[in-house]
């Protein structure tokens, strides 16, 4: 099998243009009147090479364009790389993160070895440089990613790794840069790797391989451990929506419970936190089967619960000073003799009876069960996220996911982790009105609402197994994958979810200290 790329990333003081390396990427801004300094230093050496090429309208700086412009003898670098920035006023700590992504994934395609990465020099004193640091860290293993480990006839000749260097003349902005690429560099790989995860399909992923990779995940961490509980012990403990969506298939369900405990004291006041994963490993819709167009897709469905993984494998080698749980239902949505049925009534964990009126509405059916736990292991804060919906991509399309909760502080705290982090969220109802729409006449709940609102609607139903505790639910169904390679990265799973859970957390350890 292929491995995926391997990005080797650090800093280093260097002086830009004595950089030796096969391509040297700095940014440039389509509004700019004129050369910053840098650029102008290095078009000096080269000749006026980068004026003329600006000249010729070949290149203008927008968001998500570059040209290239080969070394001499005057420069270390042998080719270099202008990537657009787009307006400068509408410059954000994205526009960096985007820019060195577009500077991977061209130097993944040109087949470049290594690379000297400027990119943060056109963004000044705008941002913080360990900020610009890790958004350059995340950004790298985003546009360098591909997944293409079951390639075996591929004629591209991809390289197996990229080494980048993120580089300044100055040894303090170098120091600081490197605190953000530290974590940058752990931000990025968690989400490669909950992307390689999210993309392998369902006859290589299944429930109980779920649990062993997060198994593993805790093996390689002394502050992570895991516990699975196999279907007899769900039964023992009288999980019924776990089993009854696991009930079709062959690959029974599991229920996987990562916990992560730092090594020194966290502080009294600070929140645990628990982050509900969706993970079913394929959604057929079961009975109420799926149409056959694009169900190979649904192979993704356990993103959520892969994003819980890649979350948690970053907080632990952050070693956050915050407790963690880490929890994902896992589950394979299958037709058979033994599926659970339309019309089902289902005992959950909390107690709650759920009529199921479609056997494709089972995210919901799972989690709750999820939710209940993450209530009974007194958890203070629970964000669970999950590809729950259609409705929600309807509504929002497929750049934001849809955000729900309880409680407006934690809703802040995840728009601003939203903004820090580049992964997007909107913010949507889950009010008694959706609420009444999920009352059953024969039970307690009914798994489907009416025709209308129905990203809402399921939201409603999760915050009814949440009872007093602070709540938040991110609706990834549209965010869950790309649908075509852009100039930013690759088509597959997005991995959404790290990013913005990681960068909760830290905000969460970097505020109330105490
Ligand atoms: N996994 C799907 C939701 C989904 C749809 C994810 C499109 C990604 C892209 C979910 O289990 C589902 O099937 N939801 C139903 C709910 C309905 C039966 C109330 C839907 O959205 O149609
Ligand atoms: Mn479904
Ligand atoms: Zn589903």
């Amino acid at each position: 099998m292929r491995e995926i790329i391997d990005v080797q990333l650090k800093t280093r003081k260097v002086d830009f243009s004595k950089c030796k390396t096969d391509l040297l990427a700095v940014g440039l801004f389509s509004d700019a009147k004129e050369l910053d300094r840098l650029n102008r230093e290095l078009d000096d050496k080269l000749n006026g090479a980068i004026e003329r090429l600006i000249k010729l309208g070949d290149f203008e700086g927008k968001d998500g364009t570059s040209a290239v412009v080969y070394g001499n003898d005057n420069v270390g670098a042998r080719r270099v790389l202008l990537v657009g920035l787009g307006e400068k006023k509408k410059a954000t700590l994205d526009t960096l993160r985007k820019a060195a992504s577009n500077t991977a994934k061209k130097s993944v395609e040109m087949k470049i070895e290594t690379v000297g990465l400027a990119l943060h020099k056109a963004l000044g004193a705008r941002f913080d440089l360990s900020a610009m640091g890790r958004a350059c860290g995340e950004g790298i293993y985003f546009g360098s990613y591909r997944y293409d480990e079951f390639v075996t006839e591929s004629e591209d000749g991809r390289l197996n790794s990229l080494k980048v260097e993120v580089i300044d003349s100055g040894p303090a902005k170098t120091k600081k840069l490197n605190k953000g690429l530290s974590s940058g560099i752990v931000i990025g790989k968690a989400q490669s790797y909950a992307r390689t995860l999210a993309n392998r399909p369902a006859n290589v992923i299944n429930p109980a391989k779920l649990a062993a990779v997060a198994k593993e995940l805790a093996g390689g961490s002394k502050l992570l451990s895991c516990t699975v509980l196999d279907e007899k012990q769900m039964a023992a403990k009288g999980m019924g929506g776990v089993l009854a969506v696991g009930s079709g298939s062959q690959n029974k369900p599991r229920f996987i419970v990562l916990k992560y405990s730092p090594a020194g004291k966290v502080p009294g006041t600070r929140p645990t936190v628990a982050l509900v994963g969706k993970a079913i490993t394929f959604d057929s819709g079961g009975l109420s089967i799926k149409p056959a167009d694009k169900m190979d897709e649904m192979k993704l469905d356990k993103t959520g619960g892969i994003a819980v993984l890649g979350t948690m494998k970053a907080v632990a080698e952050l070693a956050l000073p915050v407790n963690v749980f880490g929890i994902v239902p896992a589950a394979e949505n299958m037709p058979s003799g033994t599926s659970y049925r339309p019309g089902d009534i289902i005992n959950t964990f909390s107690g709650k009876t759920v009529e199921v009126q479609n056997t494709d509405a089972e995210g919901r059916m799972i989690l709750c069960d999820a939710l209940s736990y993450a209530v009974k292991q007194k958890c203070d804060i629970i964000i669970d996220i999950a590809t729950l919906t259609g409705a929600c991509v309807v509504a929002l399309g497929k750049y934001m996911a849809g955000l729900m909760g309880n409680d407006d502080g934690l809703i802040k705290q995840l728009q601003k982790a939203s903004e820090n982090s580049g992964e997007k969220v909107w913010p949507m109802p889950s009010s008694d009105e959706y609420a009444k729409e999920m009352k059953s006449k024969i039970a307690d709940l009914k798994n489907i609402g009416s025709r209308w609102g129905g990203a809402c609607t399921a939201a409603a139903f999760l915050k009814q197994f949440i009872g007093d505790k602070k709540w938040a639910h991110l609706d990834i169904a549209g965010v869950w994958r790309f649908d075509k390679t852009d100039e930013f990265t690759t088509e597959g799973a997005s991995g959404f979810g790290v990013r913005l859970l990681t960068t909760y957390l830290i905000n969460l350890t970097n505020k109330n200290k105490r």
